[in-house]
């Protein structure tokens, strides 16, 4: 038996529980289990299983096993079957034990969108850094890498990607979400969803939908008692819904062919999510046409047995509370759940894992060995890399040259350690040298780098005066459970630390200070006019150090731009100061701020923020000239057409984006002055100089009609808009649609 360590994380470096022990279309396109993975667990006797007969389609093995199958069978594959699980995530975050006699596998679930909870992994950076990275290419590796990883320890579905988009930064899981903006969301989304499923594991998508907030007061990552996640329901409108919370989801499944979806803890216009006709039913599957299976999010989710077995809900995780075995055969005796809803719900299930080759190979089995850490360690370093936004660099203090500034003070105690977001997407890295190790080595004999960690303000202060540079370490803490109670940096989740005094003191006796942030989310930056340079690493990974260093010193460029402005005060979110927004009155949260979080928010209020959605410093510089615009002689398209070129003396990464202002159809259908819609991610050299296409597509260009229920093009203005961020959009053009349809550049 092999000894493995799970770990729960509550918060960054703090409580851990650990556990020791164990060892380790309805029919869809088929997803192939990588190759070499042994022989089929269903059974070679067609004439006894004929279902395992991989002749026959996924839905054709389904109706044939359904056929075979007792009631009690099939209810009994509805809920999960270890409560300990998702605490100790061993032998997995999750269990539905497999029908022996059937053929039917055990299923093994494994947490989450930072890498697998089943002792060490590679620990990613946070999904906020994927998100800063704005590379789908990215995603994809990333959502590769951790399914290898999760397939390696023995599990067969991935609860990841996270998909909320955020809300509010004050959120304990904002780490968790790709950031602020649905469109950058949904291009993540996908490509997660396809690299994860490439290695033949499932991916499980969450949490649907519009899950926004922990809530206020608790203990991580148990539940908050204001506004808790458990309790509150979320008043949306439809077109919010649509236009901001659902699209990442739509392109998982859309887009992604995402086998698996979790429905959350909280409910949406009154309906639970696990039991909501309205998501579950009406759109996912009958607009969107998914066709795997919903699992809730973890106790506390599913509150209802018929509602849910109903509207949507495949299998209670991670066991049974509504889906017993006797309360699920008394509702199918008593008459008030028919025994063919049964039967869709498992035939979902059934069918999903016969797609995905789940009956037809070997366990996977859980063997660290076969993990590839150094190729690992590879995607998690140029994923930090590609996630650090510069948010400020004065006197080009960055980067870094050891013969222009050899004597290093490296000042913070998060230096020392992996800040990382608490709860179930907690990992445990496999590796990990600190930032101040692997500074230490980069500086060598070439300089000296001495080291204070801040608790004494006045030995940082000497320390930073004595110095040519100063790298400032700063962090904050972030978990499930519960919410930030503000967006300073002291205010942390445990404990208090005073790290904006230190930036203020030690910035004072050395201007030449770059503040590295470790940071979950946008947090409030009130001395970034004292400092040198700002550098957000985001949650970066057990990679950090070498990421680090390769940043600072000029290898290669901060890749990263913001997914989430950066409020100058916290009273400049869209749920700041209103209660009823947030957290909540009697559990009652109220999205009234509507489309208008985020950037959305600042460009429709005129608030100035500190750092604009978008933005991001490269060591090289970008010119962007030549917006060409041609509209689409057959329906409703635009292209638009842009150069960028590097007029600077170093090679980086450029992010040309493409925003949109859509004409408002009514006076109640106000449209927020910007909307991303487009962007891509270039590497390039001194001087060069690419052709940048975006298209705008109907859907990019709609409104959601609620009267009509679809999607509308409105007539009037659309202004397009094209450069480095929300904020620097140096390239303008209008097109007019007139009522009949036709578009025409330039013409407003
Ligand atoms: C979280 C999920 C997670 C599950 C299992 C829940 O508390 O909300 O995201 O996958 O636990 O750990």
């Amino acid at each position: 038996m092999r000894r493995i360590v799970a770990t729960y994380s509550v918060a960054a470096g703090s409580l851990w529980l650990a556990a020791c022990s164990g060892a380790a279309s309805p029919q869809g396109p088929s997803v192939a289990p990588p190759p070499g993975l042994g022989a089929s667990r269903c059974g070679a006797d067609l004439q006894q299983r004929p279902w395992c007969d991989t002749r026959l389609d996924a839905a054709q093995r389904t109706a044939l096993l359904l056929d075979a199958m007792t009631l009690s069978q099939k209810i009994a594959l509805m809920a999960g079957d270890n409560p300990t699980s998702v605490i100790n995530g061993m032998p997995a975050t999750g269990v539905v034990d497999g029908i022996a006699e059937l053929g039917i596998p055990t299923l093994f679930m494994s947490d989450g969108p930072v890498g697998p909870r089943e002792g060490r992994a590679t620990a990613m950076p946070s999904p906020m850094a994927l998100g800063a990275s704005f590379s789908p290419a990215l995603a994809e590796r990333i959502g590769a890498t951790i399914a290898d990883e999760v397939r390696n320890k023995g599990n067969d579905l991935v609860h990841g990607p996270t998909v909320d988009v955020m809300r509010t930064p004050l959120s304990g899981r904002a780490f968790e979400t790709f950031g602020e903006d649905p469109y950058l969301s949904s291009q993540l989304a996908a490509p997660w969803v396809i690299g994860a499923q490439s290695q033949g594991v499932i991916a499980n998508v969450k949490h649907f939908a519009a899950y926004t907030q922990e809530g206020q007061i608790g203990v991580p990552p148990i539940t908050a008692l204001i506004g808790g996640r458990q309790l509150v329901n979320a008043i949306i409108d439809e077109r919010t819904l649509r236009e901001l919370y659902l699209p990442p989801f739509e392109s998982a499944v859309r887009d992604g062919d995402a086998g698996s979806m979790m429905c959350a803890y909280h409910a949406v216009n009154g309906a639970p999510t696990c039991a909501s006709a309205a998501l579950l039913q009406r759109v996912l599957r009958d607009e969107w046409g998914f066709d795997g299976f919903v699992v809730s999010d973890y106790y506390l989710a599913v509150k209802d047995t018929v509602l849910s077995v109903r509207n949507g809900l495949e299998i209670e995780m991670p066991i049974g509370t509504f889906y017993t075995p006797l309360l699920l055969e008394l509702q199918v005796r008593s008459g008030l759940i028919d025994e063919a809803l049964i039967d869709t719900r498992v035939g979902n299930i059934l069918r999903t894992l016969l797609r995905f080759g789940f009956f037809d190979r070997a366990d996977f089995v859980a063997d660290d060995t076969r993990i590839d850490q150094d190729a690992h360690a590879e995607v998690a370093r140029d994923a930090a890399e590609q996630a650090m936004v510069l948010l400020h660099n004065q006197r080009a203090l960055l980067p870094l040259d050891l013969q222009r500034t050899p004597r290093i003070a490296v000042i913070g105690e998060s230096a020392t350690r992996l800040p990382n977001g608490g709860g179930s997407s907690a990992v445990m890295p496999f590796a990990f040298v600190t930032p101040l190790d692997a500074i230490t080595a980069r500086v060598g004999s070439a300089g000296t780098v001495r080291y204070a960690s801040g608790e004494s303000r006045d030995d940082a202060v000497a320390l930073a005066a004595d110095a040519d540079i100063v790298l400032l370490f700063a962090a904050d803490n972030a978990s499930e459970g519960v919410d930030k109670r503000c967006l300073s940096l002291d205010c942390p989740l445990l404990g208090s630390s005073a790290q904006d005094r230190l930036i203020d003191a030690v910035a004072a006796a050395n201007p030449n200070t770059v503040v590295i942030l470790q940071v979950a989310a946008p947090v409030l930056t009130p001395w970034r006019e004292r400092i040198g340079a700002l550098l957000v690493a985001w949650y970066p990974g057990q990679e950090s150090g070498a990421a680090l260093v390769r940043v600072l010193w000029g290898d290669t460029d901060p890749g990263g731009r913001l997914p989430s402005s950066f409020p100058v005060a916290e009273t400049d979110t869209a749920t700041a100061a209103n209660p009823l927004r947030y957290p909540g009155v009697a559990n009652q949260v109220l999205h009234s701020e509507g489309l208008l979080t985020g950037y959305r928010w600042h460009d429709a209020q005129g608030v100035e923020p500190a750092y604009p959605f978008g933005h991001g410093l490269s060591y090289a510089r970008f010119d962007y000239s030549g917006l060409q615009i041609d509209v689409g002689s057959a329906g409703d398209r635009i292209d638009a057409r842009f150069s960028v070129r590097n007029s600077g003396t170093r090679a980086g990464w450029a992010v040309p984006q493409l925003y949109l202002g859509l004409p408002s159809p009514a006076d109640d259908i106000p449209q927020p002055p910007r909307v991303l819609k487009g962007f891509d991610k270039l590497w390039l050299q001194p001087g060069e100089s690419r052709r940048v296409s975006l298209a705008l597509d109907a859907r990019a260009l709609s409104y959601w009609d609620v009267a009509r229920g679809t999607w509308q093009v409105a007539s009037g203005c659309y202004r397009i808009e094209a450069g480095a961020s929300s904020r620097d959009v140096p390239l303008r053009a209008g097109v007019l649609r007139r009522d009949g349809g036709e578009w025409q550049v330039g013409g407003c």
